[in-house]
């Protein structure tokens, strides 16, 4: 395929995506999806927003220190200190990519920026320029511009070339577009602004449940960049999804005559990963990725499948690395199995953890028959992959009583700095009773702010899998908790919550 036809995947799962409500990754988990994201083969990676906090600016140093191959990169608005924030962060990426945006449509100008055009063009100005002082891959995006005069972006974006941007973006901030009219705008501006060397990207958001179709009628008109996300994570109804773009334009490559670098092969564990570590589910029928993508349960379709594939499925579920059914695991397993499947599950172990993974893997063995992906994907989070590294409260012991009789009761026992603390109460049942035991426990009270729990396979002997948000003043930490037995696996989940609630704290110096 000639380079004019190869289409670079920008990936913005851990800025956009991370950005969307109740999504709060720390920086081993977003190191986790960069390193998997590496393996996808995705072009660019924009880990974060540096001058946005601490815990970004530390994100952002870690997958640029630790994932070589993609280009990283770090979102800044126009001001010094975004672009030396991100700047700093990205010294030590193989290749770094700044990214600068300001908003170009009269309402964000008015009322959010409080700027006229011409000081927006002065804010383009200052910071390419410093931008590209700083590294030669400077993108530009001009916020909101499906919604801003198409005269303006033209000058916008021309003087971005000239100050140094050499990947110019048109985002649709609001996913406000329509395909015909997004694409026909898009070739529009690139016919205007024609400057040899220049990538032009999109970036859409699916407010309208339009993104991938904005993005894919973009591609049509010469985008050569498309922005997206993992499962169409990101702000409010979130970004375009990856799997969802990629696969169009491979599936009709007849009608794009384009394509990507991506192994799309690893596209369902990539999402399983995103899934897993975010606490954000997959809908079953979201398309390449969902659990019945590739199902078909009418009589009618299962007969046509069964006579030739290629009358209902237009991909293959191989192609996706849809595995159908889940394989499971048994005591008989031996360690290069295991640690085959770890690695198709998406997740890149230290030796380390390698071997804490595979001794709880022969634990779990001995509670159950049959050991699946979601029983190893929910150990391996809540157990080998510790969250943080200081956990100040681990669970010591515990006893629940519950029946028709009389109401649920806990008492908690907790290791807390080498001492064991004991409380017990009583509550609306036994998790209720479990959590307002720790409260008593704690310095502090934090809000639960979600909770969910589910079982990790088919079966009666399944583990439970918990899921916690926790929030104390402004700081929000989530908690995951697996274990065959399910109150277990919420205590867990509750005091990972706790544990990380203090790390945040720490960072931030608040005081608990
Ligand atoms: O949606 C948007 O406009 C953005 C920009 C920062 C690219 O996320
Ligand atoms: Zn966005």
């Amino acid at each position: 395929m000639a380079d004019s036809d190869i289409v670079r995947v920008f990936d913005t799962t851990l800025r956009d995506g991370e950005q969307a409500a109740r999504i709060n990754l720390n920086t081993g988990e977003k190191v986790q999806i960069a390193r998997q994201l590496e393996r996808l083969r995705v072009d660019i990676i924009e880990a974060g927003f540096p001058a946005a906090s601490p815990g970004d600016f530390d994100a952002v140093k870690q997958v640029a220190s630790e994932v070589r191959t993609p280009v990283i990169a770090g979102l800044a608005r126009t001001t010094e200190s975004d672009i030396t924030a991100a700047g700093e962060a990205l010294r030590s990426a193989a290749r770094s990519r700044i990214h600068v945006f300001i908003a170009t449509s009269p309402i964000h100008m008015e009322y959010k920026l409080k700027m006229t055009p011409s000081e927006v063009l002065r804010e383009v100005e200052i910071g390419v320029r410093l931008a590209s002082g700083i590294t030669g891959d400077v993108e530009f995006s001009a916020e909101d511009a499906s919604r801003s005069d198409i005269d303006f972006l033209v000058d916008v974006y021309s003087l971005a070339v000239e100050c140094g941007a050499r990947t110019l973006n048109i985002p649709d901030t609001v996913g406000y577009a329509m395909p015909n009219e997004f694409g026909e705008f898009c070739g529009n501006i690139i016919s205007k602004v024609s400057h040899p060397g220049i990538i032009w990207s999109v970036h859409c958001h699916n407010d309208l449940g339009l993104a991938v179709a904005n993005t894919l009628a973009a591609v049509r008109a010469g985008a050569r960049q498309v922005e997206c996300t993992i499962n169409g994570l990101g702000e409010r109804a979130g970004n375009a999804s990856m799997e969802e773009i990629v696969m169009g334009l491979r599936t009709r490559s007849d009608h794009f005559g384009a394509d990507t670098k991506i192994d799309t092969a690893k596209f369902f564990s990539t999402s399983k990963l995103v899934s897993n570590l975010t606490g954000v589910p997959v809908q079953p029928n979201k398309a390449i990725v969902g659990v019945n993508a590739f199902a078909h349960e009418a009589g009618i379709h299962q007969h046509g499948m069964l006579c030739n594939r290629a009358t209902y499925e237009i991909m293959t579920p191989e192609s996706v690395g849809s595995p159908g059914t889940d394989l499971h695991l048994g005591k008989h397993s031996g360690r290069h199995a295991f640690n085959e499947r770890v690695e198709l599950l998406g997740y890149q172990l230290t030796s380390d953890q390698k071997a804490k993974a595979f001794e709880y893997f022969k634990v779990l063995c001995d509670k159950k028959k049959d050991v699946s992906d979601g029983d190893i994907e929910a150990f391996l989070l809540d157990r080998v992959i510790h969250a943080t590294p200081e956990r100040r409260y681990e669970l010591k012991d515990y006893a629940v009583t519950v029946g028709s009789g009389g109401k649920p009761t806990a008492s908690i026992t907790l290791s807390h700095k080498d001492q064991e603390l004991t409380e017990a109460a009583v509550g609306n049942g036994p998790v209720d009773a479990a959590y307002k035991a720790i409260l008593k426990l704690l310095s502090f009270q934090p809000e639960l702010t979600e909770f969910r729990i589910r079982a990790t396979s088919e079966q009666a002997d399944a583990q439970g899998e918990a899921h916690v948000i926790l929030r104390y003043k402004e700081i929000k930490a989530q908690g995951r908790g697996a274990s065959t037995d399910i109150i277990e696996a919420t205590i867990r989940a509750y005091l990972e919550a706790v544990n990380r609630l203090y790390a945040t704290a720490a960072a931030r110096e608040v005081t608990i």
